[in-house]
């Protein structure tokens, strides 16, 4: 077994976490809200203890997760994990080994390239196509697919705010299907679509269909560290529980009840309309400031507060280092996704990413360029 690597998103956060920037340009969450709003739900006498909890997560949270994702399915389908990261991790830990053959969309979230690195597998990635509003070739994905062992793809897609929508999700499907490999759809950001409907969760299409989300994007509560793995497959869901007891074994109470009260029909209604309108109008003003810095250009985003843009004259890493030394302001370079001539831009983190401040200072750098 190979130890596992750093990824380089993870390296530039950790390097350039000592800049302390003064504004943010592509926060992926919403509005992170308060310990305080949830006070009055809360029950002083909760036991901070697991004993006598169900390990796979509180049924009222598995449920509220099922009812929040359209799914029809039982409780065991569900495992509430520490993010979605760690849904991810058990899920491609324990059904790939060393040789198999896994297929991912690129760009498209790093962790799975790091994992199928440490596990031995091979990586096999189908280039969304930037010219087509970075759709994903399913000619392509077919032809990949075939030997696979899984399948790994996010709707909506990191970094590209692209969607999948229903009619091709079921398309994708098929093609898992006839090559028998397990289909891993990661929707951390969904619930923010801007181009049609939320497009339904894999594990209520496919056998083999694996969900993964959290309550970290459309809702803010990253800091939870709460997110699940939905799957039909309760094989599956049994070998990521097993693993899990070995990492962060038991539940994270205080997580779990939190994101049980946060993902209530109500409260969960009434965030994401708020966490919409912002985005709506921070969105519209970044496509605005876009369009009008002829050196940059991009595919505005369908869903999710973040995009990909292209800039010219300078590469990514650069013009992210160039930002954040001279003018305190923080992105992400596309490097990050194997993307060199990009950045990711977006409009997350509420009013303490300064996003007006970011643009600002964004411009006067895009100035100096050549
Ligand atoms: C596509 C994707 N998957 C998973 C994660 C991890 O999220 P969580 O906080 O739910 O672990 C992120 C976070 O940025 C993400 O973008």
């Amino acid at each position: 077994m190979h130890k596992v690597k750093i990824h380089t998103l993870f390296e530039y956060l950790l390097e350039t976490t000592e800049a302390e920037p003064e504004a943010f340009i592509g926060f992926s969450l919403a509005q992170p809200p308060q310990l305080k709003d949830y006070l009055a739900d809360l029950d002083p006498e909760l036991s901070l203890d697991w004993n006598g909890q169900d390990f796979r997560g509180l049924p009222a949270l598995r449920q509220n997760v099922l009812d929040r994702s359209a799914l029809d399915l039982p409780l065991e389908s569900v495992l509430i994990t520490a993010g979605a990261a760690e849904a991810n991790y058990l899920s491609l830990r324990q059904l790939v080994g060393p040789g198999d053959k896994i297929v991912t969309e690129t760009p498209g979230w790093p962790q799975v390239r790091v994992m199928a690195e440490a596990i031995g597998a091979e990586l096999i990635e189908v280039p969304r196509q930037e010219e087509e509003g970075w759709s994903l070739p399913l000619d392509a994905l077919e032809e990949a697919a075939e030997g696979a062992k899984l399948i790994f793809l996010t709707n909506p897609n990191n970094p590209t705010g692209r969607l999948i929508p229903e009619a091709e999700l079921r398309e994708i499907a098929e093609i898992a299907r006839r090559a028998d490999a397990w289909l891993l759809v990661d929707e951390v950001y969904a619930g923010l679509e801007w181009a049609g409907p939320r497009p339904p969760s894999i594990a209520g299409i496919y056998e083999k269909g694996i969900t993964t989300g959290s309550v970290s994007k459309a809702l803010g509560l990253q800091g939870l560290r709460t997110g699940w793995m939905i799957c039909q497959d309760q094989g599956a869901i049994q070998d990521a529980f097993i693993l899990r007891e070995n990492a962060s074994e038991i539940m994270n109470i205080l997580g779990e009840v939190i994101a049980e009260i946060a993902m209530r029909e109500d409260r969960y209604a009434a965030k994401l309309n708020d966490a919409r309108s912002q985005a709506i109008s921070t969105l519209e003003q970044l496509d605005r400031f876009v369009e009008a810095e002829p050196r940059l250009s991009w595919q505005k985003p369908e869903a999710g507060l973040i995009g990909l843009a292209r800039v010219d004259g300078i590469d990514g890493d650069s013009f992210a280092r160039r930002l954040l030394s001279e003018q305190r302001t923080f992105l992400l370079p596309g490097s990050s996704y194997g993307q060199p001539d990009h950045i990711r831009i977006g409009v997350g983190g509420g009013a303490a990413a300064k996003l007006d401040l970011g643009l600002e200072r964004m411009s006067a750098l895009l100035k100096t360029l050549p």
